[in-house]
């Protein structure tokens, strides 16, 4: 853990694609019901792309409102960092599509695979550059389209998934007694990489007529067990994050965590003893939208004036490979 990094956000924005998609679209090509998945998941609806929305047209959406509230244009951006796990191309990267796209000068840009940690890992990394005093703004992404990588046969996962975008700029600050980034820690465990996959596609099973018949282009989740981990390691990564930072629970005005089920967050909330105000919840309209859903719900959450200046805020993220991580910020 690094000591308290003066950091601002100064803009947040997000952006979804125009179809939403009621549980019921469900019910026409799968053996499932609206009730099921309301009462196994929390989701209602979520939002899917069509073929002219993609991970980079939304993320420049998302990015063109966080730089207007940062009130700075794109030459002003001195990194792109986006967590996606569904870019555009596997080369170039999403973040040099956007470097482009939105008319930066040539700066750093790179995309980051951590699944739904994606942009706890971008932030994270995106305040550990801005330590050095050349780097004033930095653009923090996390987008997906992941409608495109879901099994439409396969109705234990493709109930659960969303698409959309969501962006930070972050801006240096000349020291870390206003806003700052108070602490954060990543964490990684390959070895439960086999609960979510995505097999082919890759250099180990590229595109063949086999990976094709076998639907290995398409997501792979072990969702039962996934869901005792998920719930074990969000309480406990929560819990040692208020204590290495010398709070505790109650100290953290509004927690955001990684939407991946009502259920999952509804345990992990009543663990932790945080009251329901305190925990927020959107995945009833959005589904798991993985590395976007934090910086989703961060955005709605500032322009509702529900994260105001001055308040402590947790974001918490644990995802595919495994990853987690957590971020508290002073805002
Ligand atoms: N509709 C109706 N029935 C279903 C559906 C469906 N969509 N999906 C599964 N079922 C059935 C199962 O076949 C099973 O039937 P059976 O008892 O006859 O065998 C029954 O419902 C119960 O299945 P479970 O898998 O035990 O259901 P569970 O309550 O665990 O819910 C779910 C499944 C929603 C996938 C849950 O396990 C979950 O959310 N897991 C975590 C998933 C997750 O977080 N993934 C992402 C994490 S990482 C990231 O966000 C990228």
């Amino acid at each position: 853990m690094l000591s308290p990094i003066g950091l601002k956000v100064s803009g947040t924005g997000h952006s979804l694609p125009a179809r939403a998609v009621p549980n019921s679209f469900f019910e026409t090509l799968l053996d499932t019901s609206d009730e099921w998945i309301a009462e196994r998941t929390g989701i209602r609806s979520r939002h899917f792309s069509s073929e002219s929305e993609t991970t980079a047209s939304l993320s420049e959406a998302a990015a063109r409102q966080a730089m207007e509230e940062a009130g700075i244009g794109p030459s002003d951006l001195d990194m792109i960092l986006v967590g996606t796990v569904t870019p555009e191309y596997i080369m170039p990267s999403t973040a040099c599509v956007l470097q482009t796209s939105l008319g930066c000068r040539p700066i750093a840009a790179i995309d980051m695979s951590a699944a739904c940690s994606g942009f706890v890992y971008a932030m994270s990394f995106g305040a550990a550059m801005l330590r050095d005093p050349s780097y004033k703004h930095i653009l923090v992404i996390g987008a997906e389209t992941l409608s495109r990588i879901i099994d439409m046969e396969d109705r234990t996962s493709c109930i659960l998934f969303g698409d959309g975008a969501g962006a930070a700029v972050i801006s240096n600050q000349p020291d870390s007694k206003g806003p700052a980034l108070l602490y954060h820690s990543l964490h990684a465990d390959g070895s439960g990489g086999k609960l979510l996959t995505l097999p082919a596609g890759g250099s180990k099973l590229p595109t063949s007529q086999m990976t094709l018949n076998e639907r290995l282009h398409y997501m792979k989740m072990r969702g039962k067990e996934l869901f005792k981990v998920a719930v074990l390691t969000m309480h406990e990564s929560i819990s040692r994050a208020v204590d290495a930072a010398g709070m505790k629970i109650d100290d953290i005005d509004m927690i955001v965590p990684h939407q991946s089920n009502a259920r999952i967050i509804e345990a992990t909330r009543e663990r932790l003893g945080v009251s329901a105000d305190r925990m927020y919840i959107n995945i009833d309209r959005m589904g798991n939208t993985s590395a976007a859903s934090i910086p989703i719900a961060f955005d709605e959450l500032r322009r509702a004036g529900r994260i105001r200046s001055g308040d402590t805020v947790m974001l918490m993220a644990f995802g595919a490979g495994l990853t987690w991580g957590t971020i508290i910020l002073r805002m």
